[in-house]
């Protein structure tokens, strides 16, 4: 019986709009990623998906509302690599990574920046260092809370230079981003999809970025390690969930989608200029995304736990 519901349900699907949650706040990187392929995914199913913000909690929270939802196809998850270190970040973590999702695929790799505000007064990596070091109380830091990839960037970037900053928390980096262009924040290290247009406008100060190798959008932006903060590496990749008990073909039907979107040219066009990656064709895949969430989740575990950074 469950079979032929399937088949059934596979017949008609989608037969009325797809809601895409996205764990973080209107504008910054996680939604510019979500807008740009909610147009081709819908596209491809013949219905429209629809992007809806359920912010905070470091992602958590729509985590949660995505568990908790029917798994019927017409709710799907958006989410960082923030779903593997939630585990070991959230004490009372209300679901499960690994047994309340079932995976679509990976969506894009993404590197991230060292931002200032416009009028912070240095202009390379070591005059930051200096600021930071005669100004270290009253120096501001921008996440996106306990789970945000700019949380993540942020611990590495006050360990690298063995200091500790007042950190801001915000519902998203596109809230954070406002506040750092509004020079009401010092510093914020946040994701190439939304600070590359920023940077190139001149509307904040870079000091890095935190790939190994330069960026193709950025190639004057010297990497973070060439400057001396060796082995500084951060890059973020993307999965696509839905609830457990999501009928298989409907899942197949929506990761044919996502494939479809992330070969849509004007998408790959589009990632190329905010110098972020298509992952492999196999990782494109529930398995890919399986493996590699569990993988995340053995690796970033033992480190967080280590550090004894976590929410009670
Ligand atoms: C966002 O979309 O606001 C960011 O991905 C949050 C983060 O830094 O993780």
């Amino acid at each position: 019986a469950a079979c032929l519901l399937g088949t059934a349900q596979a017949q008609t699907f989608p037969d009325k709009p797809i809601t895409m949650l996205v764990p973080f706040a209107a504008g910054g990187p996680t939604d510019v990623v979500a807008r740009m392929i909610a147009i081709p995914m819908g596209k491809a199913l013949g219905q429209t998906v629809l992007v809806e913000n359920a912010a905070g909690a470091g992602g958590t929270i729509a985590a949660t509302k995505t568990a908790r939802s029917a798994p019927n196809g017409y709710t799907i998850f958006l989410h960082h690599m923030g779903m593997s270190t939630a585990p070991a970040l959230y004490k009372k973590l209300t679901f499960d990574p690994l047994k309340d999702f079932d995976y679509i695929g990976q969506v894009v790799d993404v590197p991230m920046t060292l931002l200032a505000r416009k009028d912070l007064p240095a202009n390379t990596l070591p005059e930051l260092l200096s600021y930071i070091k005669a100004n270290r109380e009253k120096v501001t830091l921008a996440n996106a809370g306990l789970g945000a990839v700019s949380h993540l960037c942020g611990l590495l970037f006050m360990s690298a230079i063995d200091t500790d900053l007042n950190t801001i928390p915000y519902k998203g980096t596109g809230p954070a981003m406002n506040d750092l262009l509004g020079g009401q924040v010092d510093l914020l290290c946040d994701q190439t999809t939304q600070t590359v247009p920023m940077i190139k406008e001149g509307r904040v100060k870079v000091f890095g970025v935190t790939t190994l190798k330069r960026l193709g959008a950025l190639p004057n932006v010297p990497t973070l390690d060439e400057q001396g903060l060796k082995g500084f590496e951060v890059k973020v990749w993307h999965g696509m969930y839905a609830p457990k008990g999501t009928p298989p073909e409907v899942l197949k039907q929506l990761n044919a989608a996502l494939r479809t979107a992330l070969a849509d040219p004007a998408v790959v066009k589009r990632l190329n200029e905010l110098s972020s990656d298509v992952p492999p064709q196999d990782k494109i895949t529930p398995e890919g995304l399986r493996t590699h969430l569990e993988a995340e989740i053995n690796k970033w575990g033992p480190v967080i736990r280590k550090a004894g950074i976590y929410a009670d």
